[in-house]
């Protein structure tokens, strides 16, 4: 047994691990120096600061654009934009890691740019704001920094687009809300990024809440926020740092094989508006209507996801967090065999935390096959958790993973 000296050690060690992590090793600038950073872009102050959160989901994986239920929280990494206006008839765009300053005029803001460039996802919000009517009457000149971990999963595309849907809606005077503005950045996405996601992720960054998740149905967009202030039981996110990011194609791919699963099962139903509408027993009577394979296989992980995902909020409400965390691992083993968008690393990570005493609950989380894995760890657990997790993924990877202790925070909002 460990003795009380020891698991204080721990703790002080798990406490500064994560301040590592919170605030080093990601760099968080202070708001001060975006802006000196912004003076020796532009040779002038910045005028107004805004910041997007990342988010991370707990469970309601690939759901969202079935029309199922979703239950991420907004994390406290995320994207600075800074702005000030310019006499030049055009927009300027900067990012702090790129070296160079990009110049649009006003008549070059509906057109993607070339080999996926960064400033597509900023200038597909711009663009969704001027296809609704809105005129560029000035130009500015922006800065963006982001410190959502690249290639995470944890959404750093979803907090550029909704920090500058949120700018450009005060500078248009547009007066749209936060749902609203999710939906430019989901436009953004797949207009300028060509990537046909759902609305979770830009929804979670726009209407995030300190320490409460959000359980949104993304049919109807009606959602709630639900406490996770968890006694004695922290969020903690692990990433596997694996090149095998999703790519568009996968992602794409899976939405269309859903789109032929529905399609089918319209022949013995035609009413159905999306896979979240049936319950498992209906999916079963009617699943035979499913002549393909592989489309079948991703619409039972959907249709059990949706009614996971419905449990799980239910049993967190109760009080019942072993029923979440059971749901958790059941989502991770749909992902994996249903759905295929895990891998070595993800099931690693994931199985790897199933073995441990006080993991609740563990799952990858996003669009899958790199980025990062949710688990659910009693505070007593953690450190054996880095430990143990991190050392098996090493030995089999080769990768060192980052663990995270996730700061659940606000949504979208201007800072100054
Ligand atoms: C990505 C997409 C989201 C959602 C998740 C999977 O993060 O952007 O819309 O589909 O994958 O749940």
């Amino acid at each position: 047994m460990r003795g009380v000296k020891e698991t204080r050690r721990e703790d002080k060690t798990l406490k500064r691990r994560s301040e590592k992590i919170n605030n080093k090793k990601y760099n968080i600038m202070e708001v001060k120096e975006l802006k000196q950073a912004f003076k020796e872009a532009y040779g002038k102050a910045a005028e107004m600061v805004y910041f997007a959160p990342g988010r991370v989901n707990l469970i309601g994986e690939h759901t969202d654009y079935n029309g199922g239920h979703v239950f991420p929280c907004a994390l406290s990494f995320g994207t600075y934009m800074l702005l000030a206006k310019n006499d030049r008839r055009t927009m300027r765009f900067k990012s702090l890691n790129m070296p160079e300053i990009i110049e649009l005029p006003f008549n070059m803001l509906t057109t993607p740019l070339p080999n996926n460039s960064w400033v597509n996802y900023p200038l597909g919000c711009i663009a969704q704001y001027i296809k609704r009517g809105f005129v560029p009457k000035e130009g500015y000149d922006m800065l963006v920094w982001g410190n959502v971990p690249a290639g995470a999963g944890l959404s750093s595309s979803a907090a550029l687009e909704v920090v500058t849907a949120c700018a450009y809606n005060d500078i248009f005077g547009a007066g749209y809300d936060k749902t609203e503005l999710a939906k430019i950045g989901q436009l953004s996405e797949h207009e300028f990024a060509l990537v046909n996601c759902g609305i979770m992720d830009q929804f979670a960054s726009a209407q995030g809440k300190k320490d409460h998740a959000i359980y949104l149905n993304c049919d109807t967009l009606d959602f709630e926020l639900v406490p996770v202030k968890l006694e004695g039981i922290k969020v903690v996110i692990s990433n596997t740092h694996s090149p095998h990011k999703l790519d568009s194609g996968a992602y794409n791919d899976r939405v269309a094989q859903c789109k032929v699963a529905l399609e089918q099962l319209r022949t013995v139903r035609p009413n159905l508006k999306n896979l979240a509408e049936l319950s498992e027993a209906e999916f079963n009577e009617i699943k035979g209507a499913i002549t393909d394979q592989v489309a079948l296989i991703r619409a039972e992980h959907v249709v059990g996801e949706c009614q996971r995902t419905i449990d799980a909020v239910a049993a967190l409400k109760k009080g019942d967090i072993e029923e979440f965390g059971r749901l958790m691992i059941a989502s991770h083993i749909s992902l994996r065999d249903n759905y295929q968008v895990t891998g070595l690393h993800l099931d690693t990570l994931a199985e790897e935390a199933w073995m441990i005493d006080g993991v609740i609950g563990s799952r990858m989380t996003g669009g899958g096959f790199g980025g990062c894995t949710v688990s659910l760890v009693r505070d007593e657990a953690i450190p054996e958790f880095i430990e143990k997790v991190g050392d098996a993924y090493l030995e089999k990877t080769g990768i060192k993973a980052d663990f995270y202790i996730a700061e659940i925070s606000d949504g979208v909002h201007k800072v100054e």
